[in-house]
């Protein structure tokens, strides 16, 4: 008796999950399905893509104002071009605080970043170049392609290349914030004098 009613039981239990089955795979591919909470897909606030009545365009995504910049952005208005190497290099001076933390971490930063091809005591000879890349004039006795001696270089002129890069050589703009790129440099002066 007590066996078959387990065996019913089992029995609905089947029966339901197939029809449950069946139910949904019916509905709409594209659907959704249930909403568990609806405030996720229908929020209050604007899509950027949508239509807005308070904005005289009607638009959500608004142009900033003209002249503005982002919140901690810092301005580097010298073009990719030998005028703007040479003119960042007589008028850009780091305001960094030249203290051991962050000669530690220029230090780290250029291991990372730099030393690959620069080698790690900027003559030149990083892993990279010891497998056939084209090989960047020592800090401290190479000649700038640029004109002028590697050891001379200045922190507008070296900051000027850390942004854009040059020939070989690819920007690091997207890898090092504005101060990162400050505190490499202040380890390249070191290496300069090597
Ligand atoms: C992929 C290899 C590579 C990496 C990585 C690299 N450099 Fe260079 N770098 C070069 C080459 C090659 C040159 C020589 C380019 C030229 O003048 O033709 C160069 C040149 C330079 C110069 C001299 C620019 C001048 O005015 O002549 C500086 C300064 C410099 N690199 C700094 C850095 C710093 C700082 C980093 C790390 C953030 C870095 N480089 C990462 C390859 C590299």
């Amino acid at each position: 008796m007590l066996a078959m009613n387990k065996l019913r039981i089992l029995g609905a239990s089947v029966a339901a999950i197939a029809a449950t089955v069946l139910i949904t795979s019916c509905k709409d591919k594209r659907s959704t399905g249930w909403e568990y909470a609806p405030n996720m897909y229908e929020h209050i606030a604007y899509d950027p893509d949508q239509k807005n009545p308070n904005f005289a365009d009607g638009k959500t995504a608004q142009v900033p104002p003209n002249g503005t910049i982002p919140v901690g952005f810092v301005k580097f208005d010298y073009p990719k071009t030998k005028e703007g190497y040479e003119l960042a290099g007589a008028e850009v001076h780091s305001t960094l605080p030249q203290t051991q933390a962050n000669y530690a971490e220029g230090k780290v930063l250029f291991m990372h970043f730099c030393s690959p091809c620069h080698g790690e005591t900027g003559q030149g000879d990083g892993l990279v170049v010891q497998h056939g890349y084209p090989p960047p004039p020592s800090y401290s006795k190479g000649q700038s392609s640029r004109g002028g001696a590697m050891k001379d270089l200045t922190d507008g002129k070296i900051y000027h290349t850390i942004t854009y890069g040059n020939n070989a050589m690819g920007s690091y703009a997207s890898q090092l914030s504005p101060e990162e790129r400050w505190k490499v440099i202040m380890y390249v002066h070191h290496l300069q004098t090597l």
